[in-house]
């Protein structure tokens, strides 16, 4: 059985202040959540973040790694420096961070390497866009997309992996895909999986739906079986919505 992983993804949102009140919010709402719970915050909110949620059941995550160990490359964060931060988790190859930033399947896969070397978490995300989906691509980029993420490391390294089934259509959009839609898809990236690393391996490793997924939709999304949780966005800016994501079950 695998446990569901509900993790915030702040992009460029809140001051350190800001953050600071919105986790110390969530530490009484969230306490005793059946899944594990984490906030994806700006590199300036480490400190606060940690320091509020210390003693929770709200784990700290990051919203990129670099994965040299350290050197000039201005402007990024090691695996070191984001544990020294008491960072858990990492967000990597967000459809952000592709369509704006350069990033490419061949730097999630070190960014992969290097956070998993390092005793991160990684999020890896995938996802297909919506001229992708219209021609019939989306399996096709899924499944390469997760593999090239992937390449290199062990079977077992791969069972902790999270990645995450992003479409990029639906991402701040408002659109969803159908419970339906992520679940099939979802399934696909669970079957490349097994296809190369085996059975055991597929079943264990955690594949979160994200896209617009908010309070009105995140059960029946939640229902789905191959959907293990959710990586949210616009929803986990607010106490409220992100509480109501977090207790879906309830
Ligand atoms: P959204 O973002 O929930 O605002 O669509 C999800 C994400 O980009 O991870």
């Amino acid at each position: 059985m695998r446990k569901a992983i509900i993790a915030g993804n702040w992009k460029m949102n809140k001051t350190p202040e800001e953050a600071a009140e919105l986790v110390r919010a969530l530490v009484p709402a969230v306490k005793g959540a059946a899944c594990e719970v984490v906030v994806c915050v700006p590199s300036v909110c480490f400190d606060v973040v940690s320091k509020a949620a210390q003693g929770s059941n709200i784990h700290l995550g990051a919203q990129n790694v670099h994965f040299a160990k350290n050197g000039a490359y201005t402007g990024e964060l090691s695996v070191e420096m984001l544990k020294a931060c008491g960072v858990e988790y990492v967000i990597i190859g967000h459809s952000e961070r592709r369509q704006y930033f350069g990033e490419m399947d061949a730097t999630v896969n070190l960014r992969t390497l290097a956070a998993v070397a390092g005793g991160l978490i990684p999020i890896v995300c995938v996802g297909e866009k919506k001229e992708e989906r219209e021609s019939g691509y989306t399996d096709a980029i899924v499944q390469y997309q997760t593999l090239m993420a992937l390449t290199g490391l062990t079977p077992e390294q791969v069972k902790g992996i999270v990645i995450a089934y992003e479409p990029v259509w639906a991402i701040g959009t408002g659109l969803t895909a159908t419970d339906e839609q992520a679940n099939e898809t979802i399934g696909v990236i669970r079957k490349a999986l097994q296809r190369h690393y085996g059975a055991a391996v597929a079943d264990a490793v955690r594949i979160q739906y994200g896209g617009s997924m908010k309070p009105g939709n995140v059960k029946g999304l939640m229902a789905q079986p191959e959907i293990d949780g959710g990586l949210i966005g616009g929803a986990s800016l607010n106490a409220p919505d992100f509480t109501a994501v977090v207790l879906f079950d309830r």
